[in-house]
């Protein structure tokens, strides 16, 4: 049995809910907060987990304290309960370091910084995690197994979380910009919008799929469908052209740098 509380059921709290149900965990040893008692509601009716509206009634006894509200709401959040130090605080916040994290939690309270993606909605998430002083291996073990419900975690120092969140945290928007553009084209070129946006969205899950199993790498499957002289090699021209590389570079620089000032 491993008592779980996940403080703050939107998004991102019930996307962990929902595969830590499906993975197998006990809904009974998982307690779910919202200040609206009909969204607790909702998450009792979908997954059969204890709702509450009371957040220090919520952690007692538990191993895990899943922090998932806003940003601006943890610090003042964990300063007002009482955490054991037997728990583990998991913030799933962008931005608040670990310093900042340890002080809102209290005295030897053992904290765990994740940045999670929205992928995990769907299983497929991809979160990066960075344990503060007090946790020890098996309590970041721990934690990685809970986070596994939701898809795959990498566990790494602190000062790289800002650029996990430039690859991983806000990342999913990038292909989502991507493929939105790429339907635009497709309509432009004449397709409905109905079937630009198959094509689109099929070929960005194609190719995901492949990036992730095929065990080729990005450079190697882009080789592979450019044939010499051919219409992959022309259209890979433009978007060299355009500048796509430095775009990203220099996204994935704002984001970084974002996430710091954050912070
Ligand atoms: N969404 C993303 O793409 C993403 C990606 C990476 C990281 N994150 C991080 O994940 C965290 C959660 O984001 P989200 O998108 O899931 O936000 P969200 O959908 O707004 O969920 C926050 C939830 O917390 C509840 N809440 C707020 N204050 C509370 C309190 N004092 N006690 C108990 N519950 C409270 C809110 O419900 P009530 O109003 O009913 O209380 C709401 O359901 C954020 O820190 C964010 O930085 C999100």
């Amino acid at each position: 049995m491993t008592k779980i509380a996940v403080l703050g059921g939107g998004q991102i709290g019930e996307a962990l809910v929902s595969g830590l149900v499906s993975a197998g965990y006990d809904a009974e040893d998982i307690v779910v907060t919202n200040r609206r008692s009909e969204r607790g509601e909702e998450l009792h009716g979908a997954y059969g987990v204890t709702v509450t509206s009371d957040n220090a009634q919520a952690i007692e006894g538990a191993e895990y304290i899943f922090a998932c509200v806003k940003p601006y709401a943890i610090v003042e959040l964990l300063d007002g309960l009482d955490i054991s130090q037997d728990a583990v605080v998991v913030s799933m916040a962008a931005g608040l370091t670990l310093d900042t994290l340890e002080k809102a939690a209290g005295d030897g309270v053992s904290v765990v910084r994740v940045m999670p993606n929205t992928p995990m909605l769907v299983g497929k998430g991809m979160c990066t995690c960075a344990g503060g002083q007090h946790v020890s291996e098996e309590q970041l073990g721990g934690v990685v197994k809970l986070l596994e419900a939701v898809g795959e975690v990498a566990v790494i120092d602190e000062k790289h979380i800002d650029a996990a969140t430039a690859l991983a945290g806000s990342a999913p928007a990038y292909y989502f910009l991507v493929t939105e553009a790429l339907i635009d084209a497709g309509v432009q070129l004449g397709l409905t919008r109905d079937v630009a946006e198959k094509l689109a969205t099929r070929t960005a899950q194609g190719a995901g799929t492949m990036m992730t199993e095929s065990g080729k790498d990005p450079v190697a499957l882009r080789a592979g469908v450019t044939s010499p002289g051919g219409t992959t090699a022309a259209a890979l021209r433009e978007l060299e052209e355009s500048g796509i590389r430095g775009a990203f570079f220099r996204a994935a620089e704002a984001c970084a740098q974002r996430a710091q000032e954050l912070g």
